[in-house]
């Protein structure tokens, strides 16, 4: 149990490590790549001026041409290669307002999933019973660093314990499952809590505390994709919890 619990915060580490890596990397003071100064970027005043090969999207190769000291990647917020236009709004109204960086912005998390961001009540009850399934790999250690920050943003380690490890409530990494292990069990209880879990048919199977968890889905906890992160780091803690 204490070497799983180990791999865990591992992860974690190595994950925060990679991050302040990629953002050394980027800076625009210590890369080469990096164009000179972010206020020597003159935005054209029309998104059309520089689509040059008029097919509605500015290339990498148009922006560029457009304006040669573009730090491109900072300005291409999701990432697909083109200036699409509401980044150039973006990118319009920063240097207008004295605010643009150049500087290319914290990494996003993780690719989102279909539905990441569905109530997960929703989901639940849209879902027969057993077809849930966690659309992530416990073995990705960003989406296990993502799940443990969201872990905390959404407060369950206020009766978790800080490292998942219990408190008032139970642990989350001793392999030990009240309803059961599944990823579709897990994820029903914490939407629904203990109360309708019950009612919905789910019986304990485990004793581990005769208290009841609080409904979170729809009230802190309304996405369906930071639940399922939350899930793949408790399934990081336990290694393989069987589903
Ligand atoms: C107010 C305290 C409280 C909060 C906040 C809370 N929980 Fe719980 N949690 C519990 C209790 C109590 C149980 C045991 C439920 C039962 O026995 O019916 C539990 C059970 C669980 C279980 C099953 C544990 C097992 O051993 O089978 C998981 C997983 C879980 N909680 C995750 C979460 C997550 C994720 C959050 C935050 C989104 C959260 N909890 C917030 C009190 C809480």
């Amino acid at each position: 149990m204490f070497r799983k619990t180990v791999y865990g915060f591992t992860a974690i580490a190595v994950a925060v490590a990679g991050i302040g890596l990629a953002l050394a990397n980027h800076s625009p003071v210590s890369s080469a790549a990096a164009p000179a100064r972010a206020e020597s970027v003159h935005v054209p005043a029309t998104y059309d001026s520089m689509d040059t090969s008029h097919d509605g999207m500015v290339t990498e190769k148009e922006a560029m041409a457009a304006m040669p000291n573009l730090n491109f990647k900072a300005a291409d917020t999701n990432g697909d290669g083109q200036l699409d236009r509401v980044e150039f709004l973006d990118l319009q109204e920063k240097i207008a307002n004295g605010t643009w960086t150049n500087a290319v912005p914290k990494k996003e998390f993780v690719k989102q999933i279909k539905g990441y961001d569905e109530d997960p009540v929703d989901v639940v009850t849209k879902a027969p019973k057993g077809t849930l399934k966690n659309p992530y790999d416990s073995a990705n250690i960003t989406v296990v660093a993502e799940g443990y920050q969201q872990f905390l943003n959404h407060g369950c380690n206020a009766c978790h314990g800080g490292n998942g490890g219990g408190g008032m409530c139970p642990p989350l990494n001793n392999g030990v499952w009240i309803y059961g292990p599944s990823d579709d069990t897990l994820f029903r209880l914490v939407s629904l809590g203990s109360k309708k879990l019950q009612e919905a048919g789910y019986s304990r199977v485990n004793k581990e505390t005769p208290a009841l968890m609080p409904q979170q889905g729809g009230t802190t906890l309304t996405k369906a994709g930071d639940l399922w992160k939350i899930i793949t780091w408790i399934d990081s803690m336990n290694m393989k919890k069987g589903n």
